[in-house]
């Protein structure tokens, strides 16, 4: 199936949900207010991979990425690593809760596929 219906409902704020999209791990994170300050806030100038959050999350509260680690592909740990978002155990790479690489030797932030909110409550990703 190249679309995935998610509701978002079944997400409490706080916590990273993965799914399978095209093979792939997906997570989806309902994110706390704390942490959409902090990634809001983030210098471009400290990143590796410069974005700033609004680019990655159009709805603030929910992160959708793939949870593909962008150095040699491992499966991230949620709410893990310094920063907080994600960590990648197989050589360390930590990621922020907007997924962007902060630290470790993966070159680039964790991706974000195409996803939209059709409906109050309704994410539809792919
Ligand atoms: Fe994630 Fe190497 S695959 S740090």
């Amino acid at each position: 199936l190249a679309k995935i219906e998610i509701k978002l409902a079944d997400i409490p704020e706080g916590k990273n949900v993965t799914f399978k999209w095209r093979g792939k791990p997906l997570f989806i994170r309902h994110r706390t207010q704390e942490e959409i300050s902090t990634e809001g806030s983030v210098n471009l100038s400290e990143l590796r991979d410069p974005q700033h959050d609004s680019e990655r999350a159009s709805n603030p509260k929910w992160l959708v990425i793939i949870g593909v680690c962008t150095h040699l592909g491992c499966v991230p740990i949620a709410n893990a690593g310094e920063y907080g978002g994600y960590y990648c155990p197989c050589h360390g790479s930590h990621y922020d809760s907007s997924g962007r690489i902060r630290k470790g030797p993966a070159p680039l932030n964790l991706e974000v596929p195409p996803y939209a909110f059709p409906d109050e409550g309704l994410l539809i990703v792919g």
